[in-house]
């Protein structure tokens, strides 16, 4: 996509991520904040609802969908709604509002079942060690088919543990190796958003951190994302 002016629709953002990278997205985005919990700036959008998602998509350029159940234990009727229809309502509604990108938040938990101390490339077929991640395996899918048979291109960000703050030695390395700070996140999404040159990616979601649970080259490579943050040191 050309640089610029960008209008761009936030799903799920009154969330951690949502809220964290809001303040950090380029000043030259218009940038349409939607939830199913409404809040200051935050427009009511539940994304079971395809309809609605179509007339909140109509003139974006780019989606950016984030909205789902982030929980690793959570069963099938906690998951079904936001992470496996929404994901298609969203999907759906982005091509037919002929959006130009569309952003799924997948997760490393996708590939979580890997051999011990592999780390994951994004070439990965998905092995999931939960239905969390089965869930976020079908939203790789589900952008890998809309990429191929429609106009949209779609960036699939297997995102890592986010969190606010750096991690500190007490936190696991399992959670550590795979950190995604908030600035890191903001430009995690500005590279999904604005990179160029293919109809379907799968990218890695975390900071620069000295030990990585996931690689980041291909996906520094794919789509210009650039981390500056490390949980091993700050900056
Ligand atoms: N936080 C992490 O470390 C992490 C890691 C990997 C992937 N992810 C993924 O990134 C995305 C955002 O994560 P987060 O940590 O901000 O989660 P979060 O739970 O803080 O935010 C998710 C938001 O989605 C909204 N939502 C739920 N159902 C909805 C529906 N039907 N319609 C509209 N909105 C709905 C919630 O109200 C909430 O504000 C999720 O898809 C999550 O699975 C997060």
């Amino acid at each position: 996509m050309a640089q610029g002016l960008r209008t761009v629709v936030l799903t799920g953002a009154a969330g951690r991520i949502g809220t964290a990278i809001t303040p950090l997205l380029p000043a030259d985005w218009q940038v349409h904040r939607t939830d199913l919990r409404t809040a200051d700036g935050i427009d009511a959008l539940d994304v079971t609802d395809g309809a609605a998602c179509r007339r909140a998509f109509e003139g974006a350029d780019a989606v950016v969908h984030l909205a789902g159940v982030p929980d690793p234990s959570a069963d099938w009727p906690a998951l079904l709604p936001a992470n496996v229809v929404g994901a298609h309502q969203v999907a759906q509604a982005a091509v037919d509002a002929g959006v130009r990108r569309l952003v799924l938040a997948s997760s490393v938990q996708a590939v979580a079942a890997r051999p011990e101390g592999r780390q994951a490339r994004v070439t990965d077929a998905p092995r999931p060690q939960n239905l969390y991640g089965v869930t976020k395996a079908w939203a790789e899918s589900l952008g890998a088919w809309i990429g191929a048979a429609t106009d949209v291109s779609v960036v699939a960000l297997r995102i890592g543990y986010f969190h606010e703050s750096r991690p500190d030695e007490a936190t696991a390395d399992r959670e550590r190796t795979a950190w995604l700070s908030p600035r890191d996140a903001a430009e995690l999404v500005r590279a999904a958003v604005t990179a160029d040159g293919f109809d379907f990616v799968v990218a890695h979601g975390i900071s620069a951190n000295r030990y990585r649970a996931v690689d980041l080259h291909d996906t520094m490579q794919a789509i210009g994302y650039h981390p500056v943050d490390d949980a091993w040191q700050s900056r």
